[in-house]
């Protein structure tokens, strides 16, 4: 019997992995977030399927289920939104199942912040532009933010940002940004990013609190801010440079990886 943890991807019921559907349907019991785990995915589930939206659940209960499941050595899976890696709540569903000797796997998914950049078609890491993506929130009900990780100290970097949790406070994020970035910078934001009725507004940093509210956009939304959401005059990458000399590419009269040698 085992806890197969899962990520269930951004919205679209066709972006979970093959081995998250794979899992999902060899389950006979599933445990799912339904505040943002599209339903479509649960047709994945067997027949006779014990299925319980973890919603209005505390830590408890969850346990208590994984607890049932364990003593009738049935496989559980558990379904949070996008990746696991990323506010899932699922290292302290880990640890209840470290304490009571349940074993668990854990297969990622599709975060949020991967669906927003394709709805953008952006590459965010550009050459000779920016090479740093943080993927960081605002202070909320639930969690305060650590006193060295304000958007300002991540702004400084010039990294793109990534915020979750926060179109709420969009005046607030705009505010932070503003000495940082510039009132030019571009910025997005991407609402229920891949679901059917997804919402791509672009704007400027300066924009940021106007576009949020002139769409009244709540919740399911992520706000990206940084210059290679548009940007277009950055530089090539060495990788495909032809005259880059490479492992799977020798070039020049002494390559450093002679071809059919493997090197370092
Ligand atoms: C609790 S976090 C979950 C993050 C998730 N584990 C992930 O990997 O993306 C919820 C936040 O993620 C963002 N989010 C989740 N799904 C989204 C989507 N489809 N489109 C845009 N933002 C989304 C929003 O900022 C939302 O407030």
């Amino acid at each position: 019997m085992t806890v197969h943890f899962i990520g269930a991807g951004p919205g679209a019921a066709d972006l979970i992995t093959v081995r998250g559907r794979d899992l999902l349907a060899a389950s006979p019991v599933c445990l799912y977030a339904g505040s943002l785990v599209p339903t479509e995915l649960l047709a994945h589930c067997p027949p006779g399927v014990h299925l319980v939206n973890t919603a209005p659940l505390s830590l408890e209960d969850i346990v208590a289920e994984m607890r049932a499941a364990h003593a009738q050595g049935q496989d559980v899976a558990r379904l949070h939104s996008g990746d696991l890696s990323i506010w899932s709540a699922m290292g302290e569903q880990l640890r209840c199942l470290r304490e009571l000797g349940i074993p668990y796997s854990v297969t990622p998914g599709v975060p949020a912040f991967s669906a927003a950049a394709a709805a953008l078609e952006a590459e965010l890491t550009l050459p000779g532009s920016c090479q740093s993506v943080v993927l960081t929130r605002t202070s909320g009900r639930a969690s305060s933010m650590p006193s060295g990780e304000t958007l300002a100290a991540f702004a400084a970097t010039g990294a793109v940002l990534a915020i979750h949790l926060s179109v709420h406070v969009a005046e607030q994020v705009q505010a932070e940004l503003l000495a940082h970035y510039g009132a030019d910078c571009p910025a997005a934001i991407v609402w229920r990013a891949s679901w059917p009725d997804e919402l791509v507004v672009r704007t400027r940093v300066g924009g940021i609190a106007a576009a949020a509210q002139a769409n009244a956009l709540q919740r399911s939304a992520l706000i990206l801010v940084g210059r290679t959401l548009s940007q277009q005059d950055f530089g090539l990458s060495r990788l495909y440079a032809n005259d880059y000399d490479r492992r799977y590419r020798p070039r020049g009269d002494e390559p450093r990886f002679p071809a059919g040698q493997e090197g370092g």
